[in-house]
């Protein structure tokens, strides 16, 4: 159903859009590689939380949570004395669940002091995880979870980075066909680099052109699905 990065294996997939976003920001060979390595390593410590734990379809147990919030240290320590890897790799695995607002982990660390390649790398975990099925939930569209993310960036993301990556995977969603949550249809005519998410479309019901529509104008509005 999906198109582009996203039929990529989950494993590879948030390191590609951390690569993406790297790339939109101008970043240099040495620094995407760093984020590359980084971003394939950041989940490393939950290979020492016990699987009964990661793997629990559900909600999880205060008791159980703290087991899980242990795993970006986990990842670090075992990086730092078993690799020869910089710090600028090993930041991503330790800071990749830090949020803007402080209330991430381990560290809960705020704003800037979090560093670059782990708020990107958190961007694209997050998109990631939304794009892919899951035990306890179905994925939902790029445009859905672009909608997730803009909605994180008010307290979790980086707002900048989070409108650089998806102004980066939906510029090139024009001619597309969506379907709105209002149950109406329409064809993309242009992607504006604010409100990548929120494009100029061109309704139609059946074969017939309707009207024009800035889903910038309709906040309640939002794209379901495209048609791929
Ligand atoms: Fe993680």
């Amino acid at each position: 159903m999906e198109n582009g990065p996203v039929y990529l294996s989950s494993f590879y997939r948030h390191s590609f859009f951390s690569v993406l976003i790297g790339n939109e920001l101008g970043y240099n060979e040495s620094q995407l590689k760093d984020l590359a390595l980084g971003s394939l390593l950041h989940d490393l410590g939950k290979g020492l939380i016990p699987s009964d734990i990661l793997n629990k379809p559900g909600r999880l147990a205060p008791h159980e949570f703290d087991e899980i919030k242990k795993h970006p240290y986990l990842g670090y320590k075992i990086l730092k004395e078993n690799s020869s890897f910089n710090e600028k790799i090993l930041v991503i695995p330790l800071q990749h669940h830090e949020r803007k607002d402080g209330n991430g982990y381990p560290l809960m660390l705020k704003g800037d002091s979090i560093h670059p390649y782990a708020k990107i790398v958190s961007i694209a975990d997050m998109f990631s995880a939304l794009t892919t099925d899951r035990v306890y939930r179905n994925k939902v569209s790029k445009f859905v979870a672009g909608e997730y993310l803009i909605d994180a960036s008010n307290y979790a993301l980086d707002k900048y980075l989070v409108n650089v990556f998806l102004y980066a995977i939906l510029r090139d969603m024009k001619d597309t066909w969506v379907i709105l949550s209002n149950g109406e249809m329409g064809k993309i005519i242009s992607v504006n680099y604010k409100h990548p998410t929120r494009p100029k479309l061109a309704i139609y019901k059946g074969n017939e052109f309707i009207s024009l529509k800035d889903l910038t104008k309709y906040p309640q509005i939002f794209i379901k699905d495209y048609l791929k």
